[in-house]
């Protein structure tokens, strides 16, 4: 199938674009880059950086550099470090974004892929708005959205009721939650059970030390952010999951119900069924050892 991860890398995110460079099910055809976990400027640039380390030869288109009617944003420095990849922070500029914003190429890609096209969405969905807004055809031409955000059945991670990537661009969300694309929702229900550990990153980096060894060292960070805030032994797979569902479906458990995202007061971003909009996929249980397994066995592929 072909593949966009629209995305803003980030720690999770290189680990989700790595799986998808090792397995053979997808055909990358472009990374679409957003404000997030950094600046658009930075996730653009780590995303160009990543394409080169994996030897992808994608364009990267760059796209929105604020939310919905915001005027800056505040990367998460705290969780992804000043530059997007933990510790590391000489990102070299390699090559340069594609001509076109990120919206404009989703759309021409919508148009000329159809239904073989897959849009993995691994960061706040504002060019994914942007798209439909700009093609209204967009959300039924694709094949499917698969969407890492939300938290639908369970606590938030920005606050006690919403997911980052939710939280960051509520509008654009709630408009994506409102047309006919068939959307997947890869949330915090499953991504925090897929929990990826310091010992997981060693291995990996002695199968593939250039990748591996790469992931497990911008990753040291990451791990910390999740032992002393969550508490967890580990960090999740948020994105890498979203991607493996966009192929491995029979490893979640999925709830069907329509979504609308709370705009306003303390539970802002939140995710919450409505019956009354169109029908969204929620994947509501994973068996997470085989998707860590899974991202394991691909990656260690990779040189
Ligand atoms: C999501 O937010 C970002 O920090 C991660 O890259 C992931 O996409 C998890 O809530
Ligand atoms: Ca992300």
């Amino acid at each position: 199938m072909k593949l966009i991860i629209d995305t803003d890398p980030g720690i999770d995110d290189a680990m989700a674009i790595a799986y998808a460079a090792a397995a053979p099910e997808f055909d990358l055809v472009g990374l679409t880059t957003v404000f997030g976990n950094t600046h658009v400027e930075q996730s653009s640039r780590n995303a160009r950086y990543l394409a080169h380390r994996l030897g992808l030869d994608v364009p990267v288109a760059s796209g929105a550099g604020v939310a919905r009617g915001a005027d800056g944003h505040m990367p998460s420095r705290h969780v992804h470090g000043d530059e997007g990849f933990g510790d590391l922070t000489e990102i070299p500029e390699i090559g340069q974004n594609h001509d076109l914003p990120a919206a404009e190429f989703l759309v021409e890609m919508a148009r000329r892929h159809g239904k073989d096209l897959t849009v993995c969405a691994v960061g706040p969905l504002t060019n994914i708005a942007d798209a439909m807004r700009l093609d209204p055809d967009f959300a039924r031409n694709i094949g499917q959205l698969v969407i890492m955000g939300g938290a639908v059945f369970c606590p938030g991670n920005i606050n006690a009721h919403a997911e980052a990537n939710i939280f960051h661009d509520p509008v654009a969300a709630d408009e994506v939650f409102s047309t006919a694309a068939p959307t997947v929702l890869v949330g915090l229900d499953v991504t925090l059970k897929t929990l990826y550990r310091a010992d997981d990153f060693e291995s990996l980096a002695k199968n593939a030390p250039e990748t591996g060894g790469f992931l497990r060292d911008i990753s040291r960070f990451y791990l910390n952010f999740y032992r002393e805030v969550a508490g967890l032994d580990g960090c999740g797979l948020h994105d890498s999951t979203a991607v493996i569902a966009c192929s491995h479906r029979s490893m979640f458990g999925l709830h069907e119900t329509g979504l609308r995202v709370v705009q306003d007061g303390e539970a802002r971003g939140a995710t919450r069924p409505d019956p009354s909009r169109p029908p969204v996929l929620v994947c509501t249980d994973v068996n997470g050892d085989q998707v860590v397994d899974l991202f394991t066995q691909r990656v260690a592929t990779l040189p």
